[in-house]
């Protein structure tokens, strides 16, 4: 099939055909399914004749190559045009082997392994019959209450651009047409659905046009300059209108001005969703709303198939704005070869051998490896020694709720326990491990756990939130670990005993009550399917920690959002001059989060050398080079991540206070030194100016470097 081809059958197409190819229904609607999928909105109401759901173009959430195959061929018998059906899902850090959730994979600083980890989830989910990924997540996050910054990799717009292009390059590889086992991907959420009010989900949005282009923007127009073939449109409000409907973002930004021609889908009942915004009174206006705001796909409500042909024929919406839309998804389905082969790469054999095997849950543990990250490790109690006689205690002690949410066909059963990992790395005689409720520890359950605590040499807490408490429509007011586990903390430091906390979460937390009573504190996130076996390891030394942060973690929740790219304001508390009373700044807790951005520890110590630039000057089409030298004066191997900021001095607008604009993670044997070099450019120093040009200005900057946000040397050099 060539293009012509497809224009030849569109012509065929009759309306009613035309439409329905717009319409994606959950797996329950299907003949052939056995599988409801994840369902994260409204099912009921979509009132839908047989003949609509014959006619549908796409599917989400089926669940594996048995019912992908099913489901595409009694779909073909009742297809007059022979069309093949699209079967998507959220393949969000794998498909049945669970890697990291997306803020741990973030928190690796290692882009490489963000593209082999979607490369594996793809074959995974490619050879399952899925052709489309509901991933990257690319919106920028600074509110920790929000539950699904777990799905994000951070607060810096330009690193999520890094990993936003990684997951892209996984899951497409050179091309979904030239590649075998690749699958599309679709960016989501746009646009900045992030910044929900108050972190709660599906919350109002409101931003300067400018605030959106410099910082939120970036990362899913890195994902597109790599060929991501779809885009989500966003639940929330962009400039008063949602983003489903809003004609100015999809047909202006998104497709005029940065040329996107691929398919845009909406969110979950998101176009019908215009009725509680209160922008449209009822479906009809939904429909017009979408589609002349761009929306190809509506996704589970039925708009579109119950008024787009009735708004045709009244000449409210030109039937070309179908067309254009069928379109792009037949290209798509062509692209992916489904007129050729509707099945793909759908096959239970090669699923049987593919899906969490050996090489899979390789890179799934060197994932969690490298996502877990030190927050505290005081008099060295870690790594623990293998003979010391632990407690394991506490609410992920033994419990398998380590996948984390849109852990899509992961099964909880194949995730490996800390108990396990711990037992499969020390003398099983050591640990006693003792489980409990994340919320609800009833008295004796808490005492039990403090008398083995007792017995012991070193105290292992494995605290957190459970799956639950995070992920889509998981928010929290309160971000500090429930109040039995606080309770668990400091009966258990009461004994004096070494006690290391492992932390499974997928938020920042407000970490008052552990990270000042733990003598060690170990962020594990939710780390997959491995991860039990992978945070053994870190704990007995086995393998050095290596994960930075890419979210702050804050004093406490009343400073969210507290980000590390912050400006200045007109009265810095830090300034010389400053007045004791008349400064930005809190009286009962500090500016700053409790943890950086950039921040973690390893088990090895670096030393960095004084920071040096090329020259004090750079020229446009010139570059500067800072170098500095690192040493590892720690006793073991271990791996830093290089941080360069910058920092406009005065620009036309307000500029950060410092922007991560390059890193390097290197390699040290212990007392090796290197050096490192950094290229700084006239681009590296571009922002958007109050008229939305994106440009540099001559003048002072400052380029600082260190292991993390905070502590940096800055050099001073002017842009002429
Ligand atoms: O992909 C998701 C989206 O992120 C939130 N709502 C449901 C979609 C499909 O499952």
């Amino acid at each position: 099939m060539n293009n012509l081809d497809l224009q030849k059958l569109l012509d065929e197409m009759t309306l009613e055909e035309k439409i329905d190819q717009l319409l994606q229904l959950a797996p329950a609607f299907f003949e052939g399914a056995n599988s409801a999928g994840q369902i994260t909105g409204p099912l009921e109401g979509l009132d839908l004749a047989v003949e609509n759901v014959r006619r549908t173009g796409s599917v989400l959430g089926v669940g594996g190559a048995e019912e992908a195959i099913h489901i595409q061929e009694a779909y073909l018998r009742h297809n007059r045009l022979n069309i093949p059906l699209l079967m998507m899902a959220d393949v969000v850090h794998g498909y049945r082997t669970i890697f990291p959730v997306p803020l741990a994979m973030g928190s690796s600083w290692d882009v490489e392994l963000v593209r082999q980890a979607a490369a594996i989830a793809a074959k995974e989910a490619a050879v399952a019959g899925i052709h489309v990924t509901f991933s990257p997540m690319a919106d920028l996050t600074r509110d920790p209450r929000w539950g699904r910054v777990m799905e994000s990799t951070g607060e810096d717009p330009w690193l999520n651009g890094q990993f936003a292009r990684a997951f892209v390059r996984g899951y497409q590889g050179e091309g979904i047409a030239n590649e075998p086992y690749k699958i599309a991907a679709c960016i989501k959420h746009f646009a900045a659905y992030g910044a929900a009010e108050g972190g709660r989900d599906y919350n109002t949005v409101d931003m300067s046009e400018w605030m959106r282009r410099e910082f939120y923007m970036p990362s899913y127009r890195a994902a597109l300059e790599e060929g991501c073939e779809m885009v989500m449109t966003s639940f929330n409000t962009v400039d008063g209108i949602p983003a489903t409907g809003n004609r100015r973002l999809m047909r202006e930004l998104l497709r005029k001005e940065w040329g996107f021609d691929g398919v845009l889908i909406s969110d979950w009942g998101a176009v019908k969703e215009m009725i509680a915004h209160g922008v449209a009174e009822d479906e009809k206006e939904c429909a017009l709303k979408a589609i002349e705001a761009g929306v190809d796909i509506e996704m589970m409500s039925s708009c579109y198939p119950h008024h787009l042909q009735e708004l045709i024929a009244s000449g409210a919406v030109d039937v070309q704005l179908v067309n254009e839309a069928v379109m792009r998804i037949l290209q798509l389905k062509h692209k992916l070869g489904l007129f050729e082969n509707p099945h793909r790469y759908a096959d239970s054999v090669a699923e049987r051998e593919i899906l969490l095997n050996e090489q899979h849950l390789a890179a799934a543990h060197e994932a969690a490896l490298k996502s877990s990250v030190l927050l505290k490790n005081e008099r060295n109690v870690l790594p623990l020694a293998k003979d010391a006689k632990v407690a394991l205690i506490g609410p992920f002690a033994t419990s398998d709720d380590l996948l984390g949410p849109w852990s899509c066909m992961g099964k909880r059963e194949e995730a490996v326990t800390l108990a396990a990992g711990m037992l499969g790395v020390a003398d099983p005689n050591t640990v006693t491990a003792i489980g409990c409720g994340v919320e609800h520890i009833p008295d004796e359950e808490l005492a039990a756990m403090v008398e083995a605590a007792n017995s012991a040499e070193v105290v292992v807490l494995a605290l957190g939130e459970d799956s639950e408490m995070s992920g889509e429509a998981g928010c929290r007011a309160n971000i500090q670990l429930p109040d039995r586990q606080l309770e668990l903390v400091k009966r258990v430091r009461a004994l004096g005993k070494p006690l290391v906390a492992v932390l499974f979460n997928g938020r920042p937390l407000d970490l008052h009550g552990v990270l000042d009573e733990a003598d060690a504190v170990l962020e594990a996130w939710y780390p997959g399917t491995r991860g039990g076996a992978a945070i053994a390891e870190l704990l007995y030394g086995e393998a050095n920690p290596s994960g930075r942060l890419t979210m702050s973690f804050p004093h406490s929740v009343g400073q969210v959002s507290v980000y590390y790219n912050a400006f200045n304001t007109g009265r810095p508390k830090d300034d010389p001059n400053a007045q004791v009373r008349y400064v930005s700044q809190y009286l009962d807790i500090p500016n700053e989060p409790m943890l950086p951005f950039g921040y973690g520890l390893s088990y090895s110590s670096f030393r960095y050398g004084e920071a040096a630039l090329s020259s004090p000057l750079i020229r446009a089409e010139e570059k500067l080079l800072l170098t500095v030298t690192v040493t590892n004066v720690g006793e073991r191997a271990g791996s830093e991540t290089v941080q360069l900021y910058v920092r406009d001095i005065a620009g036309e607008t307000v500029r950060p206070m410092r922007e991560l604009k390059a890193f390097r993670k290197i390699m040290l044997e212990a007392g090796e030194t290197k050096e490192i070099e950094f290229e700084i450019n006239e681009p590296m120093l571009r922002y958007h100016h109050a008229d939305l040009s994106y440009k540099s200005d001559p003048g002072k900057f400052e380029a600082m470097v260190g292991p993390n946000s905070k502590e940096v040397q800055a050099l001073s050099f002017e842009l002429v």
